[in-house]
């Protein structure tokens, strides 16, 4: 029995805003509604509604970021690309950082002109509308926006937009707690070979900088007979990998009631036939076991590489960060990881500048560092984010202080990488093929298994294919091949 999920979202009363009678029909009814007027749009003026997307932030926007193109699409919308103007424009918003939304407000203001000249709308979703006080500076300031919804009512975006269609008045509706898990909602993947598997949302871990937990609510895990389906599904459709997402996967299935759920989940995987690769993001240094490890090394189709955010090196910093391990916790972590996997990639997360960090625990995070020697590293500066416990706490050092730093492990993690990397050259790499390469569209570009990025020249479009490519020269975040062949 499980009475966190539903199949149907009907009858959701969750009591936010006495729009419970309004719920009780379903989102595909509501689809169907949209789809009703857009066709009767399309008779009388010939021409068919658009949308774009503008995504900001992690791997869970742009997977819920499918969700909406996927409504979108069932509602009759033509999705068009960033270049071209749209009857609506989306925004998947991300708060985990000030300049993240800063980033969006501007976006948003630089929007006007094409608003009144083409009469868009903007729909603003994700993490940062779950904060009343954004929502609110959004009503005031920024009259182009007509709907906004948070990271728990996705699934009432059909509702909200018939409501707006209809009623031609701005729609804000955020709920402020998690509801069920809702399976079987539309998806527009962004690729066919490789997708994004959502498996546990939200985030109990309320580390003290975090906003995660605040805007994504509790961690519910989704049913695993419901994920290995969508993989199978996937699978069958042409997909190659998959990468498994939560907010912390290795406590997936905790709320369930049973222990370990996760490993077990990477060998149900292994099984399924088509999937040649599994990824998964993002993994706490405290749940990561000694079963999963195991996982790890026996199922192959598990990917050489293991984003472990570490985000600080000293054990004062780490205490208060909240983070529930120690820097020789992690560091022999990531030992046993070595022992079990002896290729694996290891990346990670580091934040510089948090309140009372000074010189002494930095050297902790430098020294970590170049004792475990990342592949890659995402590092940022800490930034306050409103309602967390650290937001209130003395910063000690200065901007200028806190920027040195950073550059200087910057500097210090790109030198390893670019070692790391030269490791490559001469190698011959399984590459999965994406498609032309962003910055070279006369280059194809994929990754390795162990997540490094391959540009490569290719006779023939290998997009989605598995090729070995052999590897003649490295830098810090490419890997240039000579020619790429299909694999087999
Ligand atoms: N300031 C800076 N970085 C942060 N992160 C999360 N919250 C903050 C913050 N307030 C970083 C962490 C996390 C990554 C996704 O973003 O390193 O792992
Ligand atoms: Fe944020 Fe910590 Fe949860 Fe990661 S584990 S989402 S850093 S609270």
């Amino acid at each position: 029995m499980n009475n966190n999920r539903d199949r149907t979202n009907t009858n959701i009363s969750c009591g936010q805003d006495g729009h419970d009678l309004a719920r009780s029909m379903e989102s595909t009814d509501w689809m169907e509604q949209v789809r009703n007027l857009n066709a009767e749009h399309a008779l009388s003026t010939g021409k068919v509604r658009t949308f774009r997307l503008d995504v900001f932030g992690c791997q869970m926007n742009e997977r819920d970021a499918e969700t909406i193109a996927g409504m979108l699409t069932n509602m009759g919308y033509e999705q068009v690309s960033h270049d071209e103007p749209a009857d609506i424009i989306v925004f998947v918003t991300c708060c985990v950082r000030e300049n993240a939304e800063e980033k969006i407000y501007g976006h948003i203001g630089a929007l006007s002109h094409e608003c009144e000249k083409h009469g868009s709308i903007i729909v603003a979703s994700g993490c940062m509308m779950q904060q009343p006080h954004v929502a609110e500076k959004i009503k005031k300031s920024y009259r182009n926006v007509k709907i906004v919804f948070g990271t728990h009512n996705i699934h009432d975006f059909p509702m909200l937009l018939h409501r707006y269609l209809t009623k031609r008045k701005r729609v804000f509706e955020v709920w402020e707690k998690e509801g069920r898990v809702i399976e079987d909602m539309p998806i527009k993947r962004s690729h066919r070979h490789k997708a994004w598997v959502n498996i546990v949302y939200g985030c109990n871990n309320f580390c003290t900088y975090c906003i995660v937990p605040y805007v994504r609510g509790r961690e519910r895990s989704r049913r695993r007979e419901d994920i290995l389906e969508e993989i199978r599904a996937l699978a069958s459709d042409g997909c190659r990998e998959i990468t498994l997402l939560g907010q912390n996967v290795n406590s997936y299935g905790n709320d369930l009631g049973k222990k370990d759920l996760f490993a077990r989940l990477l060998y149900d995987i292994e099984t399924v036939d088509g999937i040649d690769r599994v990824r998964f993001m993002t993994s706490h240094p405290k749940d990561l076991s000694d079963s999963l490890i195991k996982a790890m090394k026996e199922c192959s189709k598990v990917c050489e590489h293991l984003h472990l955010p570490f985000q600080a090196g000293s054990n004062r910093v780490l205490e208060r960060m909240n983070r529930k391990y120690t820097r020789e916790h992690y560091l022999d972590l990531v030992e046993r990881i070595r022992d079990a996997v002896p290729d694996i990639a290891l990346t990670t997360d580091i934040i510089v500048g948090f309140p009372g960090e000074n010189e002494e625990d930095f050297e902790d995070t430098l020294d970590l560092v170049r004792r475990v020697r990342f592949d890659a590293a995402y590092t940022f500066i800490y930034s306050p984010r409103k309602g967390t416990p650290a937001e209130k706490w003395e910063q000690t050092e200065s901007p200028e202080t806190i920027s040195k730093r950073f550059q200087r492990l910057l500097e210090i993690q790109t030198d390893i990488s670019t070692q790391l990397a030269k490791k490559y050259e001469g190698r011959t790499v399984e590459v999965l093929v994406d498609g032309p390469s962003k910055s070279n569209p006369e280059m194809q570009s994929g990754r390795t298994r162990t997540g490094r990025l391959v540009n490569f020249k290719g006779d023939t479009d290998l997009t989605g294919q598995m090729a070995d490519v052999n590897i003649i020269r490295a830098g810090a975040f490419w890997l240039e091949g000579k020619e790429g062949k299909r694999r087999g």
